[in-house]
């Protein structure tokens, strides 16, 4: 009777003890970012500002009567990696939701895992359009590339006044191609011609052939919708090649190794961003500042920025779907109207992306400089 009785208890008091703990659970949010690896300056710098985010909701009482837990795994930008992480955070730690990727290609590799558990995912920072079409359960918190193609092409031509461009794109990088085509469909469009088109792949050092046919083509300025490392060796061995008109880009440029690896070069490069921290509005000054006290006196760049709004945006979902289930926090965040962040204002649209204005970024003196914001 009595061993009846305590096995019929047993499970009760479980679920009841289990229920209780959970209830003071933190809620788990699994970030993915290449921490080590070639595109490390994307992860390091995303990762900061969403952990800063992260400490700043959870100093401020976390959400629904919980603390946030931050559980964050490096991909170092291999390809293959971020399937694998993502389904270890889904399934091992149980994350209600995901943030993640700076880079498109790699947020694309994460995306069918979140869409088919029903995991949210926010995207900071990945431009590429099919991201956020790989499911109803992806969103992300910046602008995209057809946006950001536009406008380096109407820049090129207002701006620097090019008529003939090349294109020299990374061929093993979804962003760099998507970037590719949307700049080149405007800068035709607006009665520009892409004189010569190179190609490359992720990882390539030596650009001296493309850039020997470019230079015998004749144009006035390289468009280079690449990442940081090969965008500074590009420009190096251009200026080598004496090529000295405009070389620019896009936000993938974005990163201290720019200047680093491609030293004098750089000088009269441009390319366009999210967000600048010479930005005077009061968001983005308190941002920098507090970034600057967190982390050893760094100064915030897009991807901090935009790391920062991804987890804010999440959290501001959380709090008013008053769950974490994923199909309540999917309609939540799908509902986020004029949150008012770092980089501007977020609205996630029918498509799950977000409407935000570009920078100008250039190099003079060793340093980024502010040239102009463009407006969607
Ligand atoms: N937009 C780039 C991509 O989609 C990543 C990136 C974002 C790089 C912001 C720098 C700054 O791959």
């Amino acid at each position: 009777m009595i061993k009846a009785l305590r096995l019929l208890l047993l499970p009760a008091l479980l679920a009841a003890a289990t229920g209780a703990a959970l209830a003071q659970n933190p809620i788990k949010v699994g970030e993915f970012a290449s921490l080590t690896g070639k595109e490390a300056a994307f992860g390091q710098s995303s990762h900061k500002g969403t952990l800063l985010a992260i400490e700043e909701l959870n100093a401020t009482g976390g959400a629904l009567g919980r603390q946030f837990e931050l559980i964050t795994e490096d991909n170092q930008s291999k390809q293959g990696e971020s399937a694998t992480i993502v389904k270890k955070l889904i399934s091992r730690d149980q994350v209600v939701a995901l943030l993640g990727e700076v880079a498109s290609g790699r947020s694309l590799e994460a995306a069918p895992i979140a869409q088919n558990y029903k995991i949210p995912m926010i995207s900071p920072s990945s431009t590429n359009p099919r991201v956020t079409e790989m499911g109803s359960y992806i969103f992300r918190v910046c602008f995209i590339d057809p946006f950001q193609g536009t406008a380096m092409a109407k820049f090129a031509q207002k701006s620097l006044h090019l008529k003939k461009v090349a294109l020299l794109t990374s061929v093993s990088s979804p962003y760099s191609v998507g970037l590719a085509k949307y700049f080149k469909e405007t800068f035709a469009a607006i009665g520009g011609e892409i004189t010569i088109e190179q190609k490359y792949s992720e990882g390539d050092k030596d650009f001296k052939a493309q850039l020997t046919a470019i230079k015998a083509a004749g144009v006035d300025g390289i468009f280079v919708p690449g990442y940081y490392t090969e965008a500074a060796l590009i420009s190096k061995q251009a200026r080598e090649l004496e090529l000295t008109f405009p070389i620019f880009g896009g936000d993938g440029w974005e990163a201290p190794q720019l200047i680093e690896i491609g030293g004098k070069a750089m000088k009269g490069t441009y390319y366009s961003t999210h967000y600048s921290p010479e930005n005077s509005s009061p968001a983005v000054q308190n941002f920098v500042k507090k970034f600057r006290a967190r982390f050893a006196g760094e100064t915030p760049d897009a991807m901090a920025a935009l790391g920062y709004d991804s987890a804010m945006v999440l959290a501001d979902a959380i709090k008013r779907a008053g769950t974490t289930e994923g199909p309540k926090l999917r309609t939540a965040i799908a509902a986020t109207k004029g949150y008012d962040g770092v980089t501007g204002k977020t609205t996630i649209d029918s498509h799950r992306n977000a409407t935000k204005a570009a920078v100008v970024i250039t190099v003079k003196d060793g340093a980024f400089k502010f040239v102009e914001s463009i407006t969607p």
